[in-house]
């Protein structure tokens, strides 16, 4: 027997290098404008067609996990992602009036969970393109677009491709250039301490705010600016301080979350560099010039976590890594089979 075609995509990580939280919308969620770059850092997600359906065969599509834990796979966006688009798709595929096949999809989680860090977005809107392709069937950009829009706030992102700047809920995603020169390297540091984005909110709504009004929304209007100009790798590293002071959950994310301010203050003081939050946390950002730069710095934190130089947070040891900016040139580069 052949084996069956697996569908394979590599779910990028995201950073918001700013964040800036706008007005709270008459739904409950918050209008932003963020600048929003992929990472080197992914999961791998394939998908698997199951065949067409008899009696004998799977009666839903299945997830199995491997690497960090997700929570309940009932609950997992890949799931949901799947079978918001075989609804979509309904009789608009070659198979019709045959509904899509279940798929049987895979993922290995390497970025960290419920981190900031967009992990779960990211599976969705990869599992999505991936079970278009095992179905040979197509969306158009609207029905896509509604589909990521549904599943979360940043699948918009992650559906665009890309940096860029996002506004809105999260719906609205416009390109921006990536820096020109050598990518930057960002190293991630991540304390086991999982950060519910609705409580970072809700804490952000009871008044936990920054110092000053409006300080992120300029910063992140003038970077997005900057970045659609063409912004050279010194330029960006002189940014790095804005940047890193530049996102409006932070006060609220570390008003649920006490520990993080000495463990950040510590991260400051060990590596010299200014300590960036991504989205609703508790992921830290520090930015370098190369990934080299960056890898160094991860070998200083977790010696000094071995040493006890870092005050404790979250559940032991936290994750460090070491990634950089994926730009458009190396992910065209990647999907082509290249390195
Ligand atoms: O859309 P997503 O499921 O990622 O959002 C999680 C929670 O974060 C929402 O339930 C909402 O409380 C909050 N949120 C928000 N405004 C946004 C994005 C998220 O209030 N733009």
């Amino acid at each position: 027997m052949t084996k069956p075609p697996s569908f394979d995509r590599q779910a990028p990580a995201k950073l918001n290098l700013t964040l800036a939280v706008i007005r709270r919308l008459p739904d409950g969620y918050h209008a932003l404008h963020s600048v929003m770059v992929p990472l080197t850092l992914t999961d791998a997600i394939s998908v698997t067609p199951l065949g067409p359906r008899t009696a004998k065969t799977a009666e839903s599509d299945v997830l199995t996990v491997t690497g960090y834990d997700p929570g309940p796979t009932r609950d997992n966006l890949v799931l949901r992602a799947i079978d918001a688009a075989r609804l979509t798709v309904g009789t608009s595929w070659p198979r019709a009036p045959e509904p899509p096949p279940f798929l049987s999809a895979h993922l290995t989680k390497r970025i960290p969970v419920a981190a900031g860090l967009g992990g779960g977005s990211s599976d969705a809107a990869c599992a999505m393109d991936a079970a278009l392709e095992a179905w040979d069937a197509r969306l158009t950009a609207t029905q896509a677009g509604a589909i990521a829009a549904s599943l979360g706030s940043d699948v918009s992102f992650f559906l665009a491709g890309g940096t860029a700047l996002v506004t809105g809920r999260g719906e609205d995603v416009a390109p921006l250039r990536d820096p020109t020169g050598e990518p930057p390297g960002f190293l991630l540091v991540t304390p086991r301490l999982p950060i519910s984005t609705q409580a970072v909110y809700d804490a952000l709504d009871r008044g936990t705010r920054p110092p000053v009004a409006g300080a992120s929304r300029m910063a992140s209007e003038h970077f997005a600016a900057d970045l659609q100009r063409g912004i050279g790798p010194r330029d960006l590293l002189d940014r790095a301080g804005v940047l890193a002071a530049s996102n409006d959950l932070l006060p609220a994310t570390i008003s649920i979350a006490p520990t993080l301010l000495p463990f950040r203050r510590a991260l400051a003081r060990l590596l010299g560099h200014p300590i960036g939050q991504s989205g609703s946390g508790p992921t830290a950002w520090v930015m370098y010039a190369s990934l080299v730069e960056a890898k160094h710095a991860a070998g200083l934190v977790k010696e000094a976590w071995r040493d006890g130089t870092l005050p404790p947070v979250g559940d032991g040891e936290p994750i460090v890594v070491a990634t950089t900016l994926l730009t458009r040139e190396t992910a065209a580069r990647t999907a082509q089979g290249g390195t």
